[in-house]
């Protein structure tokens, strides 16, 4: 019931009064889905959409977003770090950065991939991105017409897929093993004439699957890449992350000519800065460049310059030493309790770095349509099937454990458990 009250304060406050207007209004909304532009339709996303959904959720043992653990996230040191920049170096920190990122950010990007890599970037092949997804947009956006030819990995990063499919690119998916992507299927599909102009790849503890690309298998994408001319984008998102030892060499630091490399900050730093770099060929940086000066322009220079001060003071190594602990502890109570609680015939992966473990359960499970029960339950996972390019990934899902307590891992997977188990029993 509307009482007088509520009338003049309605009529008094401009925004009350407009929120009226703009419900009739909104009556007779148009249906502005049918202008999508072609490029968009296809797209979906509602997957991440919903992981970012429950980032705040507590009644949720939530499995299903790849996000750090904010345990990691360096609060202290860095408010400490944030309030000198402002304070003292305004001009730089608040304001707008060159597209390519702040130089002397770039360099200590640069000095950390010598240190970590063997050897640095040359002149133009190093940018400053906000994120790793940022890499993907601008490579798409530079060098994918609709049509082109794109591989990923089957499965792979669902936000790539998203990216390249942003520039209706035609992604197909290669399979992977144990060691990686499956190089002689995709010999066999360039020997067959598939030309892709980009071939993607998460080669460390990769997303979805937490499984490593052997060296050998390095050396043969490579081969290929220089003897068809297509270009790797190598995502190193969680390549810092092992949790005894470092995962071979990287792809870009063997080939830096057929290879970008992508990296974030957010797994080993904070996803709140949003950044990231990408290192490749100078051609293709500069290009790169041109593409963001039309999106966000350039990257936050606070966040610029919090991680440069942070990296130069030797924190983030340490803090590395921390992050690889916490997440290998947390992938050995998965892999306990998975024994434990997972019905017979289901299978896993078992990573030795980064964030993930890929289930799959027995055939005519639909984990789709099981992602309804297990939220009742109170536990959420992604269903595999977005992490394909084709309809693959129907009895399969991914598990984060990146982000859930010690304490509540193993009532997550029972009750994980007992879903599949109520499903297979259904059958
Ligand atoms: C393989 C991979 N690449 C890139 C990203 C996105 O990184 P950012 O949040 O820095 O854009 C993710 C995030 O989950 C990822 O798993």
């Amino acid at each position: 019931m509307t009482t007088a009250i509520d009338q003049s304060h309605a009529i008094l406050s401009g925004p009350a009064a407009s929120n009226t207007a703009g419900s009739a209004a909104r009556n007779t909304a148009r249906d502005w889905d049918a202008g999508l532009a072609r490029r968009t339709r296809a797209l979906g996303g509602g997957e991440i959409t919903a992981i970012l959904a429950l980032a705040g959720s507590s009644d949720v043992i939530t499995f299903s977003g790849g996000f750090p653990d904010p345990a990691t996230f360096p609060a202290e040191v860095l408010a400490d770090i944030a309030a000198r920049l402002i304070t003292e170096d305004p001009g730089v920190a608040l304001q707008y950065s060159a597209t390519e990122g702040i130089a002397s950010v770039r360099d200590y990007v640069s000095g950390r991939l010598a240190s970590v890599e063997g050897s640095p970037p040359g002149p133009g092949e190093l940018m400053i991105t906000s994120g790793g997804i940022d890499c993907m947009e601008l490579i798409a956006k530079s060098y994918l017409d609709a049509g082109d030819a794109v591989v990923v990995e089957a499965p792979t990063y669902l936000g790539a897929i998203m990216a390249f499919r942003g520039y209706e690119a035609d992604v197909r998916g290669v399979p992977v093993d144990g060691d990686g992507l499956r190089t002689d299927v995709l010999a066999d599909l360039l020997a067959a004439g598939l030309r892709p102009k980009i071939l993607y790849t998460i080669p460390d503890f990769q997303n979805p699957t937490g499984l490593t690309m052997s060296a050998p298998r390095r050396s043969e994408l490579i081969g290929l890449a220089r003897r068809y001319g297509f270009l790797i984008v190598e995502d190193v998102a969680y390549r810092d992350l092992y949790f005894e030892n470092p995962p071979p060499r990287s792809l870009w630091s063997i080939a830096p000519d057929v290879v970008l490399q992508a990296g974030t900050f957010s797994k080993i730093f904070c996803p709140g800065v949003r950044l990231g770099w990408a290192a490749g060929p100078a051609e293709i940086i500069s290009r790169l460049v041109v593409a963001k000066q039309n999106s966000d322009q350039c990257s936050g220079a606070l966040g610029q310059r919090m991680l440069e001060e942070y990296g130069r003071g030797g924190y983030l190594e340490r803090q590395l030493i921390a992050s690889r602990a916490l997440y290998a502890r947390r992938a050995a109570l998965m892999a306990q309790t998975l024994t434990a609680h997972m019905p017979e015939g289901t299978t896993w992966t078992t990573p030795t770095g980064g964030f993930y473990i890929w289930v799959t359960a027995p055939d005519g499970v639909d984990t789709v349509a099981l992602s309804a029960a297990a939220r009742a339950q109170q536990v959420a996972y992604v269903p595999g099937r977005p992490f394909y390019p084709g309809d693959d990934g129907g009895a399969q899902i991914r598990l984060a454990y990146s982000r859930v307590a010690d304490e509540l891992i193993d009532e997550g997977i029972r009750r994980i458990g007992a879903v599949l188990r109520t499903a297979l029993e259904e059958e």
